[in-house]
């Protein structure tokens, strides 16, 4: 675990080499350019960074509890103290790059340090407390005859796993999210999921167990067997924490041994949607798929669950792993970092290099698309089976995650959707109609320039993810109320960090395709994953697209369990209430507002209608 496959590794290092052999913009350039805050500065006793975002908190304590108990005195003690106060639960490297898990201040970390604006969650007499989870990571029970396995909620995915398995047991497929570092707790709390369109798909589907403690220090146990104990684990479930903080979850797992057929299928996207419902009756409803619109092809994932007594067609593989998220080597890193920076740099295809930058972001694109999915070892698998447990979880590859500011000196930035499956022929149709109209004009600059057809224009390295879940019962889930499969759109491309004055390339698009999502297919986004304007749009409230009577329960529950709001983070609160974003200078290039004015852009920008949706500006 953690440690690199170096023949695998090289191998990548020479694909990703090879596309961007020539990454060098023009000398001095643009040698002046400093990171941004969230590239340069690093957590300190009251500050912590988003790892994937460019987001700091603030808080006036972190602490780093070891137990349950520990968190209730804690809680005890706050509210004997009698002064207001706040208090998030989240660990270092946290990955939400939103407020939700800010207990005090929260801010962008996106320009150089001095020039980020923050929000105040709370006025100077509250004191804000944040718990690091970290040290709560151990196996608390097992029960054998029943599968179950309760860990602490500090534990990551990947010993999750690695914990079933030497307990004699297996994760089923598709309930885990593809990054083996993120937190049970955060995972449970953003409602973060695998795929299965109408099947279990998140590890919310698994819980059969929560201990936790709520506002006023109480430990509670809920359980799904009894009518109080599914109320509680249906507030928690996707409810952000607002109710307490998670300590301990029991998890209902398989048998040892479960295996998964993985399949490898790429196609040309013409018939795209057509293709996914296809194949989700045909093949498995657990499919990951990887689209890119302008390179017009897709590629799927296809996880296939073997029942006992089914013969796997596919080679086994014992130590057959995920390997979608690559440790990188420092070469290739240097060469993304150097290429997001000249292309973002060239904002509008007039520098001195656009025709090569373009060049180049076609074929990362590519090379990002072409990255093998699994892995035994040195040995890439398209086809192959392999353990459940482990099919969904990519390995570990930190510190040289590719979303990591410092190491690649870019991040991924997602923004993910979920609607109804039913709507996925218009989305795609949107998708693909929305791209061609907001790059028309780049399109043409290029065509002036270099002459017709001659250079074409990708979007940044990155890729659409298209993958599934069912309806739940859970308060304030993404998927709550749906009473049919729904389908998580994310839109996962890569952002500089050295050139963050300017808007990434693709950020015109991201903000119709989200506004229109929220609008017009009365979206959820990720509580883990998007940033705070997804939240708080001025007028497609999310809070709207819940079911009120979801809404009613769950304030109830807080009323009960956290009377003095100590868990609501203000962001959380505008969502709630139904307040727009915190305009100001630059926002929208801060990714905390739609824009609505010139001065809510970045420097030389406007808010202009967009060409494809003129009632969203971008
Ligand atoms: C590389 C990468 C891959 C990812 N892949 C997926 C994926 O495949 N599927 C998917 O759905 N998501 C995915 N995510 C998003 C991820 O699920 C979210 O970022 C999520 O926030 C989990 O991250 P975390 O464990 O770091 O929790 P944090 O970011 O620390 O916490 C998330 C939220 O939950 C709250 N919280 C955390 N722990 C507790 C607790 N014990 N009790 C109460 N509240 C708590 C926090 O305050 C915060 O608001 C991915 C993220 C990255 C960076
Ligand atoms: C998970 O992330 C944390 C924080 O970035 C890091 O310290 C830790 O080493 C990672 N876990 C593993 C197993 O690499
Ligand atoms: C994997 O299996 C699928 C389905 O049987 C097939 O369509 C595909 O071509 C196979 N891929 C490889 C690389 O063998």
């Amino acid at each position: 675990m953690g440690v690199p496959h170096f023949k695998l590794m090289q191998l990548l290092a020479l694909l990703s080499l090879f596309s961007i052999s020539s990454a060098s913009g023009e000398k001095g350039y643009n040698s002046k350019l400093i990171g941004s805050e969230a590239v340069t500065e690093k957590d300190d006793a009251q500050t912590l960074y988003a790892s994937a975002g460019f987001l700091k908190c603030k808080s006036d304590k972190l602490v780093e509890p070891v137990s349950t108990q520990e968190i209730s005195e804690l809680l005890q003690k706050l509210n004997a103290d009698g002064r207001p106060f706040k208090v998030r639960a989240t660990r270092r490297g946290r990955h939400t790059p939103n407020r939700f898990a800010c207990a005090g201040k929260g801010g962008s970390a996106k320009s150089p340090t001095g020039e980020n604006f923050e929000v105040t969650n709370v006025d100077d007499t509250t004191y804000s407390v944040t718990i690091l989870l970290h040290l709560m990571n151990r196996v608390v029970a097992v029960d054998h005859g029943r599968h179950r396995l309760t860990v602490e909620a500090g534990m990551t995915m990947q010993n999750l796993a690695d914990a079933a398995v030497s307990n004699g047991m297996s994760v089923p497929v598709g309930v885990l999210p593809v990054y083996g570092n993120l937190t049970v707790g955060g995972v449970i709390s953003t409602s973060a999921h695998g795929t299965g369109a109408g099947v279990d798909s998140t590890l919310g589907d698994i819980v059969v167990g929560l201990k936790w403690v709520n506002g006023k220090g109480d430990v509670i146990t809920s359980e799904v067997d009894d009518e109080k104990g599914v109320q509680e684990v249906r507030a928690l479930v996707g409810g952000l924490g607002a109710l307490g903080i998670i300590t301990e979850v029991t998890f209902q797992l398989l048998p040892a041994g479960a295996l998964t057929q993985i399949e490898t299928w790429e196609r040309e996207d013409s018939n795209f949607a057509a293709d996914v419902k296809h194949q989700l009756q045909t093949s498995t409803p657990h499919i990951l798929y990887f689209w890119r619109p302008d390179l017009g092809a897709y590629k799927a994932f296809h996880f296939k669950p073997l029942k006992t007594g089914d013969v796997p067609i596919h080679p086994y593989h014992p130590n057959g792993r995920n390997a979608i998220f690559m440790a990188s080597p420092k070469e290739a890193a240097m060469a993304v970092n150097a290429h997001m920076r000249d292309y973002t740099l060239d904002f509008d295809d007039s520098g001195p290099k656009s025709d090569v930058l373009n060049a180049q972001g076609c074929a990362l694109s590519a090379a990002f698309m072409n990255i093998p999915a699994f892995h035994d070892g040195d040995i890439i698998l398209q086809n192959a089976t392999i353990p459940s447990s482990y099919a969904m979880i990519a390995e570990e590859c930190a510190p040289y995650c590719s979303w990591d500011l410092s190491y690649f000196g870019a991040t991924g930035e997602d923004n993910e959707f979920t609607i109804k499956l039913s709507d996925i022929d218009d989305f795609v149709k949107d998708v693909k109609s929305v791209i061609k109209a907001e790059e028309e004009e780049r399109q043409k600059v290029l065509d002036r320039r270099y002459g017709d057809g001659k250079v074409k224009l990708c979007l940044n390295p990155g890729m659409f993810w298209f993958r599934f879940g069912k309806g739940s019962k859970s308060l304030l889930a993404t998927t709550a109320g749906h009473g049919e499969p729904v389908l998580y759109v994310t839109s996962a491309f890569f952002a500089s960090g050295y050139a963050t004055h300017l808007p990434p390339k693709i950020d015109h698009i991201n903000e119709v395709l989200e506004q229109l999502a929220l609008c017009k297919y009365k979206a959820r986004p990720h509580y883990g994953k998007n940033f705070d304007r997804a939240f708080t749009h001025p007028s497609c409230h999310l809070r709207d697209t819940f079911p009120e009577e979801n809404i009613v329960k769950l304030l109830n529950l807080r009323d009960e369990h956290d009377p003095r709001k100590v868990f609501e983070s203000e962001l959380l609160k505008r969502m709630l209430e139904r307040h727009g974003p915190v305009y100001g200078d630059k926002c929208s290039l801060h990714h905390q507002c739609y824009c609505r004015e010139d001065s809510h852009c970045a420097d030389g920008y406007k808010c202009l209608p967009s060409v494809s949706y003129p009632e969203y500006k971008d």
